[in-house]
């Protein structure tokens, strides 16, 4: 079948070359020229295991191409997947659209009649339908089919999905996009064919339970520092209940990215606008929750330092909003990293894949070729993203290396029993 892609962000691109990996011919269309030439190379313009290698070699083939000429891909393609981003508002805590209604005009202006356009994009609800009426009026037909890929894992996550979700206004609208996604639902993956409404607040209502489930954790770690228990055995042993179950229930610093933080904040806003605020409310809970553990870690990186950060010197181990990732948007790490730093300390960070963003966005900081470099002198450790690379330190080899051998992990991913027998004063949140 022939496909077109537009947005070639995580998402998008990830889709393009899983759609190629599917058997499909799959145009991806980008207004950023830059990015559709690195895309054309086979080159991916950002980290993410296993795409680089499916891109390159439906590219090769010719399978998979791209354009900045959406007229070319509405030529091509009879069946197009939107998959721009839909940030958080500069000044507000609603999503931005502007990415998503700027394709759906653009396509729309170029759309053959009979085409299927697919939204991916993560939108407050009610849109989709608002975008149904431009796609139908130009002859087409509108399905909502929200995308679930974490970051780390999209390409498995798009080729293996949990479930696949679709919002139609009329069963036959979806004909086409079964077509396309065939290899994947005859595995017997999960198909929820629903309404516009229901499939757009699927993907909210799952990234709002993820962040909730994250936030509780993070409370309860709130109330182990100061009962001396520990978050970490808390999660394991509530875990063993299977309604609970142990996924998503590791404590820490919390949540960042690009997804989980605006997603929350955009549904509290839509909630308001459809008068069910009160419905929501808890998300702001959940959302302080969040940010009060990364206030909590400069707190405790000032108590190590004996009350003042001023003129100390910390080392930071990771930048990305998670492992595996080279995404910075609204990360943890960094948001802390800053802070400490405009407390006039000098902090050094490291970080495996995310280097060039977080120069990109934070400048100010200090940054290193290596994990021990960034840990050269300093006065405490940070581990504030738990890379695989980072549990492998050798403490005893660390020890020489540092000005006090003091290690905060704000991830609760290392082993404080090996930190600790190497002689190193070991804090972490939640934990004693
Ligand atoms: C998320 C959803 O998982 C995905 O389904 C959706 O499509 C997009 O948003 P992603 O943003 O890639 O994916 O990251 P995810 O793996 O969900 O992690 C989000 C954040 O939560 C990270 O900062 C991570 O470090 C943090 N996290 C996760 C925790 O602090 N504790 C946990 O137990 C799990």
């Amino acid at each position: 079948m022939r496909i077109s892609v537009i947005g070639t962000g995580y998402l998008g691109a990830t889709h393009a070359a899983a759609m190629a990996e599917l058997g499909h011919e799959v145009i991806g269309v980008d207004v950023d020229d830059a990015k559709i030439n690195r895309l054309r190379l086979g080159q991916v313009p950002f980290f993410e295991p296993g795409l680089p290698e499916l891109l390159s070699k439906h590219v090769a083939t010719g399978a998979l191409r791209f354009t900045t000429s959406i007229g070319t891909a509405a030529e091509f393609a009879d069946l197009h997947f939107v998959c721009v981003g839909t940030p958080q508002k500069k000044t507000e805590i609603g999503a931005d659209l502007g990415y998503v209604d700027a394709a759906f005009a653009a396509l729309a202006a170029v759309l053959r009649p009979g085409a299927t356009v697919v939204g991916k994009s993560t939108v407050p609800v009610g849109t989709a339908a608002r975008l149904a009426t431009e796609v139908t009026a130009a002859g087409g037909d509108l399905v909502w089919n929200p995308e679930f890929l974490r970051e780390g894992f999209a390409v498995e996550d798009t080729l293996h999905p949990d479930r696949v979700v679709l919002g139609v206004p009329r069963p036959d609208a979806a004909d086409r996009l079964l077509e396309a996604y065939a290899p994947i639902l005859t595995t017997g993956i999960p198909l929820v064919v629903t309404d516009y409404a229901t499939a757009e607040l699927v993907k909210v209502a799952a990234n709002s339970f993820l962040a909730t489930k994250i936030s509780f954790i993070n409370a309860m770690a709130e109330v182990c520092e100061v009962t001396g228990a520990d978050v970490t055995q808390l999660a394991t042993a509530i875990g063993h209940d299977a309604r609970i179950g142990h996924r998503f229930l590791h404590a820490g610093l919390g949540f960042g990215g690009g997804c989980l933080p605006k997603d929350i904040r955009a549904f509290m806003a839509r909630a308001g606008e459809l008068g069910v605020d009160q419905a929501v409310a808890f998300l702001k809970s959940v959302d302080e929750i969040n940010l009060r553990r990364r206030a909590r870690m400069v707190d405790m990186a000032r108590e190590m330092c004996d009350g003042s950060l001023a003129g100390r010197r910390i080392g930071v181990l990771g930048a990305a909003f998670k492992p595996n990732s080279d995404d910075i948007r609204d990360s943890p790490a960094l948001d802390v990293a800053s802070t400490i730093q405009r407390s006039g300390a000098a902090v050094r960070v490291y970080d495996p894949e995310a280097m060039v963003n977080a120069k990109d966005t934070h400048p100010a900081l200090a940054y290193t070729p290596s994990a021990i470099e960034a840990c050269r002198d300093a006065d405490v450790v940070l581990h504030l993203t738990e890379w695989a690379e980072f549990n492998e330190l050798d403490p005893e080899h660390l020890a020489d290396v540092v000005h006090d051998t003091k290690l905060l992990d704000g991830r609760n991913a290392l082993d404080p029993h090996r930190w600790r027998a190497a002689g190193w004063t070991f804090r972490a949140l939640g934990r004693p």
